[in-house]
């Protein structure tokens, strides 16, 4: 597959880094430019695919295309869906990955564990230079535990407990995580798409 330049509209360096080693894992040499362009103030859409295409929309619109965008969010559905779309400021204004975690555990204190199920979800928004757009959504199903494991600080990974590898995504190496995850669902359609549709990269 002929790979050009494709940007990426995000400024979460973890999230670049993940989108670069899912793509290296299956061996496509995508260049992914990070956004040149501030975006977080964009995600004030209620549904993550309303964020999504707001930020890929953003940068198409000023002539950076091909591009895609990723929107994320953890849902916990006994507490009504939070912090879903507001996963990135579930703390205030001045949130930091550290203070949601912190604040989402507080909110677990004595919930048992099977009232502590959650799931990540990732909407991918794609923006051909054409202007043709598409979407592509993953999920990932767990608990929130009361404590923080694992080396991998990326928001709220330390807590999520991924049942099938009993390990939280905190714990797991990135090659591994980019194997199972909500976000590793969604490119790999993303990619599925792009090997049976090559021609509209350009
Ligand atoms: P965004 O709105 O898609 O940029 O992401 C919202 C927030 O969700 C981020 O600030 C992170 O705290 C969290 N988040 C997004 N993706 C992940 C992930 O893969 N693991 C853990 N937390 C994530």
């Amino acid at each position: 597959m002929k790979c050009p330049e494709i940007y990426a509209a995000t400024n979460n360096r973890n999230k670049i880094e993940e989108f670069r080693s899912f793509f290296e894992l299956f061996h496509i040499q995508f260049n992914i430019v990070p956004s040149p362009l501030k975006l977080e103030k964009l995600e004030d859409g209620t549904t993550l695919e309303e964020n999504a295409y707001k930020k890929a929309c953003f940068l198409s619109d000023k002539g950076y295309k091909p591009v895609f965008s990723d929107d994320t969010g953890l849902f916990l559905p006994f507490l009504d869906g939070i912090p879903g779309i507001f996963s990135s400021r579930f703390s205030g204004g001045s949130a930091t990955y550290e203070s949601n975690r912190s604040k989402l555990m507080d909110l677990t204190i004595g919930v048992s564990f099977e009232r502590r199920k959650a799931y990540f979800k990732t909407v991918i928004c794609f923006i051909a230079p054409s202007g043709e757009t598409h979407f592509f959504t993953g999920i990932a199903e767990g608990f929130v535990l009361s404590e923080e494991r694992g080396e991998y600080r990326f928001g709220y990974d330390p807590i999520f407990l991924y049942p099938p590898l009993g390990r939280t995504f905190g714990e797991l190496p990135l090659e591994t995580k980019n194997k199972i995850s909500h976000r590793a669902k969604a490119l790999s359609q993303f990619v599925q798409f792009l090997i049976h549709n090559e021609g509209i990269l350009f």
